[in-house]
């Protein structure tokens, strides 16, 4: 099996290294991949997004499967891509379908999506330039805090939680007004709800599914999630409160309707979903879909998973996931991100980054790296993961944080409280 891996993050690091151990791969490439990537499989230097260019190096290196890691080139319509084409339409694309990746593409689509399948979800209006003054009705009779969203991709950035109802109204305006680009020109209001989030994947052929294990990301900069908002600065794995009863409302309330949502709307989904989901007093709701695997969350959810990924895959790509058997690992994992100094605000690129031979029982995953005169460099603000495993928590956390001490780069930063409300 020939494997075309997109994507150039850690989560995409964390996939080729799982997809690299089967036995079943001939050759894996990634595009386009990072220093870490090229010691798994041979790095091609094409952009995720630049289609055409990906059909010349299916062809060329005569690609079974496309694994698809980020949402972008999904919300682009890879899959149609392939599907149109002629001489790629018997390749298979792990990823949903351009209307399916709505799900995350559009927080509108996403949230009508949930109210025609009564999957549990906060209260919620949508508003645009037309019904603003319905909107700002809805918004009054909520309590605070205010939750608006811009509907389109906004490089996650475009959530506000807004105390003051003033102030609340002053920012839909402004979010309607283009505030994120034509993003916002659509806005989701929606009710705040009380709890602790946690990330819970699955993996569906369409009609069948496997559901990975869970994880919980930290966002925030500071410790004690404090502080500005990061693409994540670490995970763990398994989440205490995600146990067989809350799993099983998981699956019921959330999982299942999704699928037969799916398949009822005649909607093509083969590949992963990633629930955002918030514990509210033991009852799991849906904050957000993602159509894609969590960054990082897949950093420690790999690790977990003993069975053959690409054996897994083949379940997608076959329509038989039924078939297969996915056994997950019980120890735990924790993984820790090391960052640019000033991230997620300025920071500097091009740091050299030392002690990567010094790491002791820790996997690696690269994030923002490049090489530099063959020098591994810093090239991003979340520069690699450090996944561990321990028989506690706490001993993962431990060990990924020994190793995070070993590495080093001018302005190098981590947070050292991951798994804290756990
Ligand atoms: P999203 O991009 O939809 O995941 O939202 C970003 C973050 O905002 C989430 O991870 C939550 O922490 C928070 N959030 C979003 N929607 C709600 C909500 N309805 N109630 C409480 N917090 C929310
Ligand atoms: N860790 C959250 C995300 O990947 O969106």
């Amino acid at each position: 099996m020939n494997i075309l891996l997109l994507g150039s993050g850690g989560r995409e690091h964390a996939m080729a290294w799982k997809i690299a151990q089967s036995s079943q791969l001939t050759k894996l490439y990634i595009a386009p991949g990072n220093p870490g990537t090229s010691s798994l499989g041979t790095n091609l230097s094409i952009s995720a997004n630049d289609f055409q260019s990906i059909k010349k190096a299916v062809l060329e290196h005569k690609i079974d499967w496309v694994v698809v890691g980020p949402e972008d080139p999904l919300v682009k319509g890879i899959v149609d891509f392939f599907a149109k084409d002629e001489q790629l339409r018997n390749i298979s694309v792990i990823g949903p379908s351009q209307i399916a990746a709505q799900l995350e593409g559009s927080k509108n689509f996403a949230k009508k999506f949930m109210l025609r399948h009564s999957i549990p979800t906060a209260k919620y209006f949508s508003v645009t330039s037309e019904n603003i003054k319905e909107g700002i009705q809805f918004l009054r009779q909520l309590s605070s805090p205010y939750v608006l969203k811009a509907d389109g991709l906004a490089a996650g950035k475009g959530v506000l939680i807004i105390e003051n109802q003033n102030e609340a109204e002053q920012e839909l305006k402004s979010m309607l007004e283009g505030k994120f680009g034509t993003a916002s020109k659509t806005v989701v209001i929606e009710q705040f709800l009380t709890g602790i989030e946690c990330s819970v994947f699955m993996v569906t052929d369409g009609k069948n599914y496997k559901i990975l294990p869970e994880a919980k990301d930290y966002k925030r900069i500071g410790e004690g999630d404090s502080g500005l908002n990061t693409g994540g600065m670490g995970a763990v794995s398994p989440v205490s409160f995600a146990d067989k009863y809350f799993m099983q409302k998981v699956e019921e309330r959330i999982i299942q309707p999704t699928i037969s949502g799916l398949r009822k709307e005649v909607i093509v989904y083969k590949g992963f979903v990633f629930f955002g989901l918030i514990n509210v007093d033991g009852e799991p709701y849906v904050i957000e879909y993602n159509v894609r695997m969590g960054d990082p969350e897949t950093e420690a959810v790999m690790l977990r998973i003993k069975s053959d990924f690409v054996d897994l895959l083949g379940g997608v790509v076959n329509e038989n996931l039924n078939e297969k058997e996915i056994e997950i690992d019980e120890r735990f994992t924790a993984t820790v991100m090391l960052v640019s100094g000033g991230y997620p605000q300025n920071y500097e690129k091009g740091k050299e980054i030392s002690g990567l031979d010094k790491v002791e029982g820790s996997i690696i995953f690269h994030a923002g790296t490049a090489l530099n005169d063959g020098k591994l460099v810093t090239n991003g603000g979340r520069v690699m993961a450090i996944s561990s495993y321990g028989k506690t928590k706490k001993e993962a956390l431990e060990l990924s944080l020994r190793n995070a001490e070993k590495i080093n780069f001018e302005g190098k930063y981590f947070r050292k409280d991951i798994g804290f409300d756990l």
